[in-house]
Order: C-alpha cells, then structure tokens, then sequence
C-alpha cells in the first residue's frame, strides 16, 4: 500500500460556498449530515484539515458521544507548512494524537512553540516534517508517513485548498459532498476557489444521491 484510503468530505451551499464571505464558520450541514459525518470519523479513525480551517473554525476533531457511545479517539492530521498552528486551539487537548506536518526545517520551532505554551501537559503530538513543492507540503510524501505510522484510512475535511490539493493529485478513493439548499454569494471560501486547474478532467461515478435533512448527500467515486 503505497498510501492511505482517502476519503474526502465537505458541506456547500447550492452557490458551491463553505463558509461565510469573511470565512467565518457557516453551518451548512443538516443535523442528519452531522450524525453522518461523526459516524464517518469513527469509521476511518483518522480526520484531516488544513492550518487555516485550524485558525479560523478552531474545531475540536472529534466524535461526539451523542452520535457513537464511547467513541474511539481520533488521529487528527493538520497541513501545515510553515508552521502556523495556534498553541491554545482546541483540537490539540481533544482525545487523541495530534499530528501536525509541517515544511523541512519547521518541525522544530513548531514543537518547541506548542509545547513551550503548554509545559504542565502531557500532549500527545507528532509533527512530521515534510518537503514542500510549489509551497504546499508534498503529499506523496504525507502518504509514505501516515503509511508508516499505520494510518491506513483519512478522512479529509477541508478546507477547499486541502480538498482542491488532494482532487488536483488524483489521491483520493471517494467523494462525498453535502449541499444545503442556501444561497451564501460573496467572494468567500468555496470548492471552486480551492480547485486549481487539472491537468486532465476528473470524472466521476454518481454512487448515490439522496435527500438529508432539508439539502441533498451526494456520493462519488473517481473513474480511473
Ligand atoms: N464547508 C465545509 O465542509 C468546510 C470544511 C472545512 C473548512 N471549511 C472552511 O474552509 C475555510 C478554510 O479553507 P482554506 O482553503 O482557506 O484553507 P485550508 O484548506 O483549511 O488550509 C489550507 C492551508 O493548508 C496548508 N497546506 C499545506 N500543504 C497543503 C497542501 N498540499 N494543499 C493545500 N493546503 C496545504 C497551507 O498553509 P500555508 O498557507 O501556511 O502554506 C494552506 O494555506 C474556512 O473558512 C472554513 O470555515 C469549510
């Protein structure tokens, strides 16, 4: 196995937005969908975001009890490359490794700086250093590590860079992508704005689509 199964997921609005127009949190998801999504971590085991959906949304990565009694902690994996997690956000004290990536060269000041703000705990943190191509830490690279580390199966969470990267390098085994029937406009975050251009169309099989809530769950898998 040369990488982990990467499961990719996200909320959007009918206008393809995942979050507010000053990207703030905006609540998308039905609270079916949420139950759906908190199943879908405890099944993969491991949840993936990037550094900048860590500093604006501060999310905990975790599976609520509300969904799945005693839930098994979570690998919680951030992207981030020069190093930018906040010492004091939440997903750090969740159940549960925290394992950041950080670019060659950061590992170091990152760890020193988390753990420096947080020296009476016993942190369970796990910063990888990786190559960076383009600005971006390498994800052939971020495979071979989750692979050693015995991470087989991620779920990937967003934002839209992290989900447009892994759609862009065609690492990815299945797609599912909620839409809310709401209107958001603006310039904020969305699928689109983190999708650049492909080097060949990605074309993918409809596995199912069905209503939610009020929006609809589409899943897809890569043709390939
Ligand atoms: N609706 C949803 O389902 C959903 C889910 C999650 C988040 N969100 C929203 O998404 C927004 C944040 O998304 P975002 O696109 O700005 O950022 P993001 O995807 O959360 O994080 C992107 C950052 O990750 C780092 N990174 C490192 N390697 C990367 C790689 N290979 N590919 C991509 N990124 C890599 C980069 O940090 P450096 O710039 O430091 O290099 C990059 O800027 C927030 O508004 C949040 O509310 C929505």
């Amino acid at each position: 196995m040369d990488r982990p199964y990467y499961h990719i997921n996200f909320a959007m609005t009918v206008d393809g937005r995942m979050a507010n127009p000053d990207g703030s949190r905006l609540r998308i998801s039905s609270p079916e969908d949420i139950r759906r999504v908190h199943l879908l971590r405890q099944e993969l085991g491991a949840i993936l975001v990037g550094v900048n959906t860590i500093v604006m949304d501060d999310p905990k990565l975790t599976v609520k009890e509300e969904h799945v009694p005693s839930p098994r902690p979570l690998t919680k994996i951030v992207l981030d490359t020069r190093g930018r997690t906040p010492s004091n956000v939440r997903f750090l004290w969740t159940p549960g490794r925290s394992l950041i990536a950080v670019g060659n060269g950061k590992g170091k000041a990152t760890r020193d700086r988390i753990l420096g703000s947080n020296p009476k705990t016993n942190l369970d943190l796990d910063i990888i250093e990786l190559g960076v191509i383009e600005g971006r830490l390498d994800l052939q690279g971020l495979s071979r590590s989750l692979i050693e580390r015995g991470i087989e199966r991620v779920l990937i969470e967003g934002g839209p860079s992290v989900i447009g990267s892994f759609i862009a390098s065609n690492n990815f085994d299945r797609l599912t992508v909620y839409i809310s029937p709401m209107l958001v406009g603006g310039k904020g975050p969305s699928l689109f704005s983190g999708l650049s251009s492909l080097d060949s169309i990605e074309r993918l099989e409809l596995v199912s689509s069905e209503r939610s809530g009020e929006g609809e769950l589409q899943d897809y898998r890569p043709i390939r």
